[in-house]
């Protein structure tokens, strides 16, 4: 059986006895981006500056920000900026200013283009710039939409509500699933049933992080003191990175293309709690058909990883007569990538290769940290 969390209101129309199970909500983000916005406003803060990828934590953030009056500059990933017009103009319409990073409007955005003028730009790139945007202004403050530990407890609420449901469903989760570009909708998910594997309670839980294999952070990348940003702006932070220079491939899972990941995730991981996967673009994009055909739901290309995985443990089950209840996080709709969806029907997405050359360079440029 698989479940399905998105945080928020249940499905209604699902029996108790369904074999899926569903929470719906528009995405994750907002579960952090109205607290983050509300205790700015509180704060007297009168301007936000942030980065997006995928444009979801952009579009939460926005939105947000509107909702509190304040107004919000969000730097968002070249690529992602060309390959998705629509959540642009959501921004825009929210009220945000929104440019393509890297950007000439700061120092590390014309460093980058002066370096590579057709850069496609990374979420270490656009961090490095609404850091120094926030950092050069008075009236600015940056707000940042994965990876910390806020973010992190804020989407908690993800997995509290989905233990709730698995309750009145008297049921239990086996596997636990998500995605991961900086860790908040996985932790968001599996923390609150972590606590019960790290407890005794539910020793035999497993519980799988899943990121792009171009940009496989936890399974390939080194656990290391590193900057969060491209530039080296941010504190330095303790997490599994494949260098804060490495710029991923131009994947159409813009939130998973991160070079590190959330110190509590790495933490988990290194302590062997949580497991992690890296699967392709085209496999996971066979998935994500799968699903929207099955459920109805197109799902995002980030949310899609996961759900390669949730298959593929599925399948597993099958070829060995088991049953176990596979609990994932949907972590948003797919609505503003049908122009990945449009490559993958004509067959022209690709996958890449690991890039091991390029992973070993950017680890060359990791900060030695003396313990
Ligand atoms: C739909 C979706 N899922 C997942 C992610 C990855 O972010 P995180 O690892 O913080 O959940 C993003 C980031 O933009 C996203 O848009």
């Amino acid at each position: 059986m698989t479940s399905c969390a998105c945080g928020g209101r249940r499905r209604s129309s699902a029996p108790a006895d369904s074999k899926r199970r569903w929470a719906r909500r528009p995405g994750h983000k907002p579960n952090t981006a109205v607290a983050q916005a509300y205790y700015n406003k509180k704060e007297k803060v009168t301007r936000i500056s942030t980065e997006t990828g995928a444009g979801q934590w952009g579009s939460a953030l926005s939105m947000a920000c509107s909702f509190f009056g304040l107004q919000c500059k969000v730097y968002m990933v070249k690529v992602s900026y060309q390959q998705k017009p629509y959540r642009r103009i959501m921004m825009e319409t929210w009220g945000a200013q929104v440019v393509p990073s890297p950007s000439p409007d700061t120092q590390a955005g014309k460093k980058i283009l002066e370096e590579d003028p057709n850069s496609p730009g990374s979420l270490g790139i656009a961090i490095s710039e609404a850091v120094e945007d926030a950092a050069t202004r008075e009236d600015t403050k940056y707000s940042l939409g994965s990876v910390l530990n806020h973010v992190l407890t804020h989407q908690t609420v993800i997995g509290l509500e989905a233990k709730k449901q698995l309750e009145k469903a008297d049921d239990e989760a086996d596997v636990v699933i998500g995605c991961a570009g900086g860790g908040s909708n996985f932790a968001g998910l599996s923390f609150p049933f972590a606590a019960d594997k790290l407890s005794g309670k539910k020793k035999k839980l497993r519980i799988i992080a899943v990121e792009p294999s171009a940009c496989p952070s936890l399974t390939k990348g080194k656990y290391v003191y590193d900057f969060g940003d491209t530039v080296g702006l941010t504190p330095l932070v303790k997490m599994h990175t494949l260098g804060h220079g490495f710029i991923p491939a131009p994947l159409h899972a813009g939130g998973l293309r991160y070079h590190g990941m959330a110190p509590l995730v790495c933490k988990l991981y290194a302590d062997g709690v949580i497991e992690a996967a890296a699967v392709p673009q085209i496999a996971t994009f066979q998935a994500a058909l799968q699903f929207a055909k099955s459920e109805g739901i197109i799902p995002a290309p980030e949310a899609a990883h996961a759900i390669r995985v949730v298959i593929d443990e599925a399948l597993a089950c099958k070829k060995a007569g088991k049953r176990k209840t596979i609990l994932f996080n949907l972590s948003g709709h797919g609505h503003f990538d049908l122009g990945a969806y449009e490559a993958f029907l004509a067959g022209k997405l690709q996958d890449f290769d690991y890039p091991a050359e390029k992973i070993a360079e950017a680890l060359r440029g990791v900060p030695e940290v003396k313990a």
